[in-house]
């Protein structure tokens, strides 16, 4: 089946194409083109010299590999003009050199234009510039760049592919003299000489040319975007005669085919199912290959014929990225779920049916479908821009680490790094082996399963000195498109930082949670010696005291019994932290992480017969500050979060009995300042202290307890250093007390005094319940002893007893005596006075009541009122003053 196309060209806007198609029985197709304004420019445009220096798999870098010229003198000078280029790097180098422009030995570096990594440096009148640029220079190897510089005497612009990319002042005003010696290849020391080989092009250089004036950026996008040719009227290497030397290659080619953009494909030579061969693109952070037109099937069909007998023994050889499994007939693309514009069926293909989902390319270039579980090769697309990381060696820089997919060795995918390095397979040995461009072995990796390549993190051999290892020895290196901000799994794919111990396996092989340890320690780290302060200060300690609740107070043994947590937070800058970002800010910190490090120890006081429980400890860190991302020669891709910044806490749950010294003075109303203290060791002193505006205390249990009120907890007076002492307020509940006690006095004290009102006649009733008041009273007294303290000191409550049982006591006092009295009064009041001689006796009551009731009365209705009530005010008063 073959296609066979005449092109007439009528004229240069007027196109015939005839296309003789063999399925249509030699039927004469033709069709008219109009060719576009551009197109023909383009086509117009002459060809232009590309110059290819130190280029080759095995090229080692040389000094003596340039494009020279020399202007002719007697020299020119300009104050305006423009240099532009398009170059491409096969290789970089330390030190990768677009011009070296120089006029004396003294002068070398007149015009000197280079990059370094992913930096552009300019140097104009043998002076560095400070370049102020829009970000990276990301330039990929095998990929053009055109750069336009603009110089004037004071100041020089950027572009870069047509864009504006930074500008630098430039210093000293002069102008630009060309007598001089432009260098192509190499960095000149002194005029024409003086190369090293770190200073070099790999790659190839096109469309240099010098204009002696300022070109528009208009004019520039158009260059760099192939619409004009570029000759400068100072200088063109299209049109110059330049010296080579040394093996300086010259071709011709197209303007037109340096903005071309043709897609990379890699054909991967192992047999595996359609999965295997999705995974295996993904894992070279490609996809896999979808072509989408006739152009890019053919390529495809070509860049498969070395493979065709490795591929399969069947026809169809190598699987495409689509599917119809989803809907019969409907081919989808496996990259990204969207339906295929460009299909090369040919009859009797698709079978279609259940069975065949996936489709194959056939030797031919025609597509039949398949069983999706077969293994066949398989291609990806790769993008230029799409680089792995080499991680585990020792790179100055990231740049170094950059590898891309191309070509192949003994027949397997060659991994060429961005500089000198080469991974690639060794058939003889059934290795991959990672070597330098000189042909050096540097370490070798027998892959497990031979189809695999050696993507992820494989253990290496060491096979010459690198990196501070010696030879035989055992490394981890790992070859991912995993950025920085992802995870690699061992097996080569990225997952979010996130994922990373997260208690689910996210990577196929359960990779991200191993290796899960939340704690490194700095070299040198000891756990005994506590972590250095800010400056030269002592570690300053956050207390955080939180009481929780009350379990008893008894105030007989005058002792508290509390729950109460403790929890000391600090910060140790020997110490790094990973996988916090997973767990919602709250690490706890495994026991082996924890006996690793240094925790602060502290006493509890006054703990009471030793009773201290210590109910749960954990150390965690519940912050997730500025991680930093991993290093770029970091096999272990985690993020580290610095102990300095991410605090550490210590939390202690305890129950615990305190001595307390209560006071009982103005019982029951008294207010009673209860403290628990804790004190480091002495052997922290000047090293650790409790910090006094860090820390904090509370209490969260219930206010109300049975006998007490609980009123403030703060902090003592004494806090800081090694000490720490926390306060807190209980007062008594007198209400109880007032009904159980005080009430019930008061009322006995109210029927002893209604006693003295009782007719004076039934004495035993008085004098018995006078007498009951007091044996009452020491009732309900012997009752409060057994809930009161003993103490010696005296309390107001004892005074107040003593008065009561004073008035009670004197009550019955005066029932007794006051009696005796009445009765002879009584009698000498039946006893008639005097007779009278008439014979009736005249009874004359003496005015006993007089002399003998009125004490009496005094007594109830005065004294004994008046004393009770200002003994009650003062006590009261007492008693509220006090507390
Ligand atoms: C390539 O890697 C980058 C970064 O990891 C990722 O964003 C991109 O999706 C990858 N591309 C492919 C085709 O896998
Ligand atoms: C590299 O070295 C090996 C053995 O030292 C040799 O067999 C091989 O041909 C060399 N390859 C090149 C490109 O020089
Ligand atoms: C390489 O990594 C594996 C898995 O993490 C580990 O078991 C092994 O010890 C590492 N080897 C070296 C040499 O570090
Ligand atoms: C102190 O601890 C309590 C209870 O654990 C907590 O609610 C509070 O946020 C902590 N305060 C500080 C400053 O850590």
């Amino acid at each position: 089946m073959y296609e066979i196309r005449f092109e007439i060209v009528y004229s240069t806007r007027l196109h015939f194409v005839m296309v003789l198609d063999p399925r249509m029985q030699f039927a004469l197709v033709t069709i008219a083109t109009i060719i576009t304004n551009t197109e023909t420019q383009e086509a117009r445009l002459p060809e232009v010299k590309m110059y290819s220096l130190q280029k080759g798999l095995w090229s080692t870098p040389m000094t003596n590999v340039f494009v020279r010229y020399d202007f002719p003198k007697p020299w020119q000078s300009y104050s305006d003009i423009t240099i532009c280029y398009r170059i491409r790097v096969e290789r970089f180098s330390e030190y990768t050199i677009h011009l070296s422009y120089a006029l004396s030995h003294q002068n070398a570096n007149e015009i000197l234009f280079y990059n370094m990594a992913t930096e552009l440096y300019t140097y104009l009148h043998d002076l560095k510039q400070t370049l102020n640029v829009k970000g990276p220079l990301e330039m990929y190897p095998e990929t053009w760049n055109h750069f336009c510089h603009r110089l004037s005497r004071l100041d020089h612009k950027i572009y870069w592919q047509g864009q504006f990319y930074g500008s630098a002042q430039v210093f000293p005003n002069k102008e630009y003299l060309f007598n001089g010696t432009l260098i192509i290849g190499q960095e000149q020391d002194s005029l024409g000489g003086t190369f090293a080989s770190s200073q070099i092009l790999q790659g190839d250089i096109v469309q240099l040319s010098i204009w002696d004036r300022h070109l528009s950026p208009e004019e520039i996008q158009d260059l760099a975007n192939c619409k004009s040719e570029g000759r400068g009227n100072i200088f063109s290497l299209d049109t110059a005669e330049v010296n080579k030397l040394g093996p300086v290659s010259i071709s011709s080619l197209k303007v037109s085919d340096l903005c071309k953009q043709q897609p990379h494909y890699l054909v991967l030579p192992e047999r595996r199912t359609v999965t295997a061969s999705l995974v295996q693109c993904h894992l070279l952070n490609a996809s896999m290959v979808v072509p989408s037109s006739k152009e890019e099937n053919s390529r495809i069909r070509n860049l498969l014929a070395p493979f065709m007998d490795a591929c399969s023994s069947t026809p169809w050889k190598i699987w495409l990225g689509i599917t119809d499994e989803m809907h019969e007939g409907v081919w989808i693309d496996l990259n990204g779920d969207k339906p295929v514009e460009f299909e090369n069926f040919v009859s009797p293909y698709p079978y279609g049916g259940r069975s065949d989902n996936c489709a194959a390319l056939l030797p031919d270039g025609t597509w039949g479908d398949a069983k999706c579980s077969l293994k066949k090769c398989s291609a990806c697309h790769v993008q230029p821009s799409k680089y792995l990381y080499l991680r585990g060696l020792c790179f100055d820089n990231e740049h170094e680490t950059r590898f891309r997919v191309e070509g192949y060795i003994e027949g397997r995918p060659l991994f060429r790094g961005y500089y000198d390095l080469l991974v690639m397979w060794n058939q003889s040995l059934s290795q991959w082996l990672l070597t330098n461009t000189v042909n050096t072995t540097i370490a070798s990796m027998s892959p497990s399963d031979l189809n695999d390549y050696p993507l992820g993190q494989n253990e290496w051999t060491i096979k010459s000195l690198i990196c501070g290892t010696h030879i035989g020895a055992k490394v981890n290196l790992s070859l991912s498109p995993c950025m920085p901000d992802h995870f690699m799994c061992y097996s080569g794919e990225c997952i979010k930082h996130q994922y990373r111990c997260n208690l689910r396996f996210e990577c196929e092989d359960g990779s991200d949670e191993d290796d899960c340890d939340v704690v490194h320690l700095e070299s040198g780290y000891r756990s005994h010696l506590p972590p250095p302060g800010l400056g030269n200060l002592p570690l300053q300690l956050a207390l955080n005291f939180t009481l929780a609740r009350f379990v008893a107070i008894d105030i007989i043994k005058m002792s508290i019994s509390v729950d109460f947590q403790v929890s000391i937070s600090w910060e140790d800058n020997r110490l790094s932290f990973s996988h916090l970002e997973s767990t919602k800010n709250k690490a706890i910190l495994t026991r082996g992480d924890v006996s690793k490090i240094w925790i602060p120890r502290y006493r509890l006081l006054s703990v009471e017969g030793g009773l201290v429980q210590l109910l749960e400890q954990e150390v965690l860190v519940n912050s997730a500050n500025n991680p930093r991302l991993p290093d770029f020669n970091a096999v272990k891709m985690d993020l580290m979060y610095p102990g300095a910044e991410n605090q550490l806490i210590l939390i202690e749950e305890y129950t615990a009995n305190f001595a307390c010294s209560l006071q009982f003075y103005a019982f029951p109303f008294d207010v009673q300042v209860c403290s628990i203290s804790l004190r480091l060791p002495s052997s922290y002193e000047d090293f650790v202290a409790i910090s006094d505006e860090k820390s904090q205390v509370s209490f969260t249990g219930p206010q109300e307890l049975a006998l007490f009120m609980v009123g403030e907890v703060r902090k003592g007076p004494d806090w800081g250093d090694g000490h720490a002492h926390i306060e807190f307020v209980l007062k008594c509940h007198g209400s109880s007390v007032v009904l159980s006690f005080f009430l019930p006095c008061l009322m006995l004290l109210l029927v002893s005094w209604g006693s003295l009102f009782i007719n004076w006649d039934a004495f035993a009733l008085r004098v018995m319940l006078s007498f009951g008041t007091l044996l009452l009273f020491y009732l309900l007294r012997l009752t409060l002893i057994s809930s009161t303290p003993v103490t010696m000191a005296v309390k107001f409550l004892d005074v107040w007893v003593l008065i009561t049982v004073l008035i009670l006591f004197v009550n019955v006092l005066v029932h007794i005596f006051l009696q005796d009295n009445d009765v002879d009064d009584y009698y000498n009041r039946t006893k008639p006075l005097l007779m009278r001689p008439a014979g009736g006796a005249v009874m004359i009551a003496r005015d006993s009541s007089k002399s003998q009731m009125k004490p009496l009365h005094l007594y109830r209705m005065i004294i004994l009122p008046v004393a009770v009530v200002t003994f009650n005010i003062i006590f009261w008063a007492m008693l509220f003053i006090l507390r």
